[in-house]
């Protein structure tokens, strides 16, 4: 069943726990996510990144089609949500596309640049329905990003998440708290302090990227500090390829999709089984 992006958060918030939201690059993604999400009656965040829809040919129709269908057969509550947008024309497009949500992603512009687009993209999309996400301090780590365009390693400062979720009118804040995109190991050490400090100090939902390079016990901590979504991509790509090198490695003359998709599937679905399981 397809559910707003917001009724999601809205209901880790009033239970104090996280939703997971996760990253669909192809429909195997969203299948495996449907599947471990229904296996355990766990409502999910489908997320489609900017960089997935350029990957699509650049056309959201084929990709959001799929992981919509996905939701919809789901036997959970499912929303599709568009991640990391910077180009302003799919803003545009995005609640006629399906999504009920996005995130704006200026977070390696200098604060004065950021808030002015932020706020410029969240008056679009809210006139369109959409909830909006957008990111203060940079969790960094995106291939081609800037290492940072703050110092290197710049966390979210409380008072300047106040100014900015009240001069944006953001719906939630991507917040840097020592995770990192695209990490293959868990080895990031989360400041579960400043998450607190984050929450008491905001009004709005706080939203996790670079979740995979977070070790379990910590996603949970920071679930309880006051993280309300939590940002999954790389940890399914690991799994997915992962499984991929060994089924091929295995059997050079396998050539059907299917025979290789399968297990890479199941490896996904185990992965995000894995992940519901820890939050609260
Ligand atoms: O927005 C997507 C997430 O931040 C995913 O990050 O691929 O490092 O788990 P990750
Ligand atoms: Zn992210």
């Amino acid at each position: 069943t397809l559910v707003p992006t917001a009724e999601l958060v809205a209901d880790a918030v009033a239970r104090g726990g996280a939703v997971a939201a996760l990253n669909v690059i192809t429909l195997e993604h969203a299948e495996a996510i449907c599947a471990a999400a229904g296996a355990r009656g766990v409502p999910v965040i489908l997320q489609i990144s900017q960089n997935a829809v350029r990957y699509h040919g650049n056309q959201l129709m084929p990709i959001v089609a799929a992981t919509a269908a996905a939701g919809r057969l789901a036997t959970v509550p499912v929303a599709l949500h568009l991640d990391h947008v910077t180009d302003e024309e799919l803003v545009r497009q995005a609640a006629a596309a399906g999504f009920s949500s996005l995130m704006y992603d200026a977070g390696a512009l200098p604060y004065e640049e950021n808030v002015e687009r932020s706020a410029r993209v969240a008056r679009a999309a809210h006139a369109a329905g959409l909830w909006v996400e957008a990111e203060l301090g940079y969790v960094g780590g995106k291939p081609g990003a800037p290492a940072s365009a703050h110092a290197a390693g710049v966390r979210t400062d409380p008072d300047e998440a106040a100014d900015y979720v009240r001069r944006t009118g953001v719906d939630a804040l991507a917040v840097a708290v020592g995770s990192s995109h695209a990490m293959t190991t868990r080895t990031a050490n989360l400041d579960t302090e400043l998450i607190a400090r984050l929450r008491a100090r905001l009004d709005v939902p706080l939203v996790l990227h670079g979740s995979s390079g977070v070790p379990a016990g910590q996603l949970s901590a920071a679930a309880r500090a006051g993280i309300r979504k939590i940002n999954v991509g790389t940890a399914l790509n690991v799994a997915m390829t992962d499984s991929l090198r060994l089924t091929l490695a295995g059997d050079r003359r396998l050539v059907d999709p299917r025979k290789y998709l399968t297990p890479a599937r199941d490896a996904m679905s185990d992965t995000v089984g894995q992940l519901l399981d820890a939050l609260p």
